[in-house]
């Protein structure tokens, strides 16, 4: 069989698909690991709570239950729970939006695909655009969506040295050639995978430089606000009609639900929807129905603010303080600053091994990590620091193996620098 263009670039091996199946492998063979790799989010019981509560109702309500089950939404998505998001985003976020500003996916990882896609490739008069990272390491899941070859580009972040353990991320916009070949910015806010949340300044100047050369501003807010919440920083939500904001249901608790939704101004949506009739008719509605409720009451929020979000800072402080703890203190071992997400983005500088030797010891000791250098799309040269981090989910196990866990990098960090 001869494989179209297409069939061989996403039939063939991406960076994402040897890292699960790696993960799948290992998982496999039966050993008890600690995966602290993926990006499940915590079961937190008070949100399954509300969950399993809501399923019940769906359930025991005929029309409530075919709507779950035996019913295609308009390819645009839930015409209630887009009504009762755009009202949601006008009243708490002082967003003007109205319900044609919004449209459903299934998964922010379609809306990605879509939407890169709309913006980035080839265009009729025959020249070609990229999607324009301000800043790499970025999301693992973008690198692949592209349907054509050489589809980011991404300037190196500035690093600002926080102290003696941490550092942050800044864009660094002496570097960022925003011209004729950018189709779009796109940035997650905040970052999956280093927890930087870029600063409102930041968001601003992008803005101004995504105006400026008519392309739209991504923002990926997949982590961020209004829900799931997790911004453990001052980060004023931003939306603009040039403004393309990306959120999901996942990250609140639903990752399988696949709801996705794409706030950014009529024409934008417009396409979306039509996009989406051609690739799945329509979006599950499951993910809507279980939610409509928590949206329409605002509830949804007060959950992120009052559960999802102090459950991972409390997490986020016990790996912190693990980490002071465990690693050892003659060596340079550095976080970034976590200002969000469910991660912790650490940094060995001037490492002896790469990275990816790092994850295979800690796998040989039954500890899944994810190497930082899958996360350096668009970065074009070998840059030493790509090989130097790893990220680290501090959520998705019980603290026991946690601790078990951060103690095994500790252990295979202090070997791999001082033998
Ligand atoms: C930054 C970021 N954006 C988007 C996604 C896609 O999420 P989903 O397709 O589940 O909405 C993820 C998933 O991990 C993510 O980390």
């Amino acid at each position: 069989m001869k494989l179209s263009a297409f069939g061989e670039k996403f039939g063939s091996t991406t960076g994402i698909q040897v890292l699960m199946d790696d993960i799948g492998d290992a998982l496999a063979s039966g050993r008890d690991m600690i995966l602290m790799g993926g990006g499940n989010p915590a079961s937190i019981p008070a949100v399954e709570a509300v969950f399993q509560a809501r399923m019940a109702r769906l359930a025991a309500q005929p029309e409530l239950l075919n709507q779950v089950l035996g019913s295609y939404d308009p390819p645009q998505g839930n015409a209630t729970l887009i009504n009762d998001l755009a009202a949601l985003f006008r009243q708490r976020l002082g967003w003007q939006v109205s319900a044609r500003n919004i449209a459903l996916t299934n998964g922010s990882q379609a809306g990605f695909f879509m939407l890169f896609n709309m913006f980035a490739g080839p265009f009729k008069d025959g020249t070609q655009r990229q999607i324009q990272l301000p800043l790499a390491p970025e999301y693992i899941g973008y690198a692949d969506a592209g349907l054509g070859a050489d589809f980011f580009a991404a300037a190196h972040p500035q690093i600002d040295q926080l102290g003696q353990r941490e550092f942050k991320y800044r864009v660094c916009f002496d570097e960022l050639e925003i011209g004729d070949q950018t189709g779009a910015i796109c940035v997650s806010r905040p970052t999956n995978p280093t927890g930087n949340v870029i600063t409102d300044e930041e968001v601003e100047h992008l803005d101004a430089l995504a105006q400026a050369n008519d392309i739209p501003l991504i923002i990926d807010g997949a982590y961020g606000v209004p829900f799931p919440g997790l911004i453990f920083t001052q980060a004023t939500p931003f939306w603009n009609q040039n403004t393309i904001v990306c959120l999901s249901l996942s990250k609140l608790g639903l990752p399988t639900a696949r709801t996705g939704i794409v706030v950014a101004n009529e024409e934008v949506i417009q396409t979306v929807a039509r996009t989406n009739a051609i690739i799945n008719l329509a979006s599950g509605n499951f993910g809507a129905l279980l939610t409509q409720e928590l949206v329409h009451t605002g509830e949804i929020i007060d959950l992120s603010n009052q559960v999802v979000r102090p459950y991972y800072e409390q997490r986020l402080d016990f790996v912190k303080s693990l980490l002071h703890r465990e690693m050892d203190n003659t060596i340079p071992w550095a976080m970034h600053k976590p200002e969000g997400t469910m991660f912790t983005w650490m940094w060995f500088k001037d490492l002896p091994i790469s990275s990816q030797e790092l994850y295979e010891r800690l796998k040989a000791r039954d500890v899944i990590v994810v190497s930082g250098h899958h996360f350096f799309i668009g970065i074009k040269d070998d840059w030493q620091h790509r090989h130097e981090c790893i990220r680290v989910n501090y959520a998705a196990q019980t603290p026991e193996r946690i601790e078990k866990g951060i103690k095994i990098i500790a252990e295979e960090v202090r070997k791999a620098y001082l033998g």
